[in-house]
């Protein structure tokens, strides 16, 4: 067994730790205090390959496994949340959704673009009634002449206001449950395609949040991925991806706030000394880098059984449930060590707090994460 990645994927972190840390790190605050995702970060993302960090290069893409990817969205999620959650969102859930289950001729119109970042991708499954139950979608598409009339809407869409492209689930067959649930490719200049509210959101803030509407929205018929009543299915396993994704953003948002803390608490003195001299702080900082270790192994773990071609429904479950959740622990004990000053947006300590709650949400709860490996443990 081996605990370490290889000089190949060492340099991949690294390099995008490097860019991380001059392209995005001086800017993340300001990106949050806007709520604006910089247009300006896209193509130099793109020239990265971040944008098709798991698709073949037959696509456009890197060519990588989810361990290089893992890596990657760690180092996002060190600066900056916001992008890695972006990022993750576009690779893992629209661009993978087509991947895994899009026909060759969508893969080139549709995957392609996405992978060269010319478009950004969407994703929509959840709905204002359909958050945790996701099969109780209640958007509809009913067949017509070439292709599908649908009706209805998506909520907390991460890009619904400036997708291109987007993948989300409709009903087809309402009599068949979650069998009869399909899921099609919107083109954004689709007619009775039309983003909606935008969420003001407490974290994350950098990376877009809003509703779609349909209206009568007409996709063609060469639109429908895989084929109708498999679009729940489809789902599910392309969040079995998509969660190894959470959990890499929340090791890496744990990283970047437990490096504040010791940053902190070498230079902040009280009583005659730096606090981290004191037990107290210690033993905080020793919790704190053995979570994230935990958290990191078992990404990495469900990121290397999914690069091996296995099932990973579990792992991913129990990876973003835990990672997630010490994601939150770990950046509210780097306010603790901050005191005062960590309640304040001087220090990075506060904007690590409130991005990592979004990761025991996102995806699916910690509660679902605990159904669903509970499911896998007792079937
Ligand atoms: N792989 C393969 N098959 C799977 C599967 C998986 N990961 N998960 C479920 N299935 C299969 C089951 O085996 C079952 O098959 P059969 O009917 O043949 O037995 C079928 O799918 C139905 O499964 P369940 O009975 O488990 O379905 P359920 O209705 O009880 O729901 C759930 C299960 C786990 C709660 C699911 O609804 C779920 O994951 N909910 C959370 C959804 C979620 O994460 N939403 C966030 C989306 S993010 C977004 O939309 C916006 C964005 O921009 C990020």
């Amino acid at each position: 067994m081996n605990f370490e990645l290889s000089d190949e994927q060492l340099q991949i972190k690294m390099s995008v730790r490097e860019f991380a840390e001059s392209e995005i790190a001086p800017y993340a605050l300001e990106w949050d205090e806007s709520q604006h995702f910089p247009d300006e970060l896209r193509p130099k993302l793109a020239e990265l390959g971040l944008f098709g960090v798991i698709f073949p290069e037959q696509y456009g893409g890197a060519g990588m496994g989810y361990v290089e990817y893992s890596t990657i969205i760690e180092e996002l999620g060190r600066v900056c949340g916001a992008v890695g959650l972006s990022v993750a969102a576009h690779n893992s859930l629209c661009s993978n959704h087509i991947y895994m289950f899009g026909t060759e001729e969508q893969k080139q119109k549709y995957l392609v673009p996405l992978t060269q970042g010319e478009s950004w991708g969407a994703w929509g499954l959840t709905e204002s009634m359909a958050g945790s139950d996701a099969s109780g979608t209640r958007t509809t598409a009913v067949g017509t002449d070439g292709g599908w009339k649908v009706n209805g809407s998506k909520n907390f869409i991460t890009h619904a206001i400036s997708c291109h492209t987007l993948v989300a689930v409709a009903v087809t067959d309402k009599d068949k449950g979650n069998k009869g649930i399909s899921a099609f490719i919107f083109d954004k200049s689709m007619p009775g395609f039309r983003p909606d509210k935008k969420e003001n959101k407490v974290g994350m803030r950098a990376s877009e949040t809003a509703s779609v509407v349909f209206e009568d929205c007409f996709v063609p018929t060469e639109n429908l991925l895989g084929n109708a009543g498999e679009g729940f299915l489809q789902a599910m396993q392309v969040l079995d991806g998509g969660r190894i994704s959470i959990a890499s953003l929340s090791v890496g948002i744990a990283q970047g706030a437990y490096e504040a803390a010791v940053k902190y608490a070498k230079e902040r003195e009280q009583f005659g000394r730096p606090i981290a001299d004191f037990q107290a702080i210690q033993f905080k900082l020793a919790d704190m880098a053995t979570q994230i270790e935990c958290a990191r192994l078992l990404t990495l773990q469900a990121a290397a059984l999914k690069d091996a071609g296995k099932k990973v429904t579990k792992q991913s479950a129990m990876a973003k449930m835990y990672a997630s959740e010490v994601a939150v622990r770990v950046s509210e004990e780097s306010v603790q060590i901050h005191g005062g000053y960590g309640y304040t947006k001087d220090y990075p300590a506060e904007k690590y707090w409130r991005d990592s709650k979004l990761c025991t949400i996102g995806e699916g709860t910690s509660e679902i994460q605990r159904i669903v490996i509970a499911k896998q443990i007792l079937r």
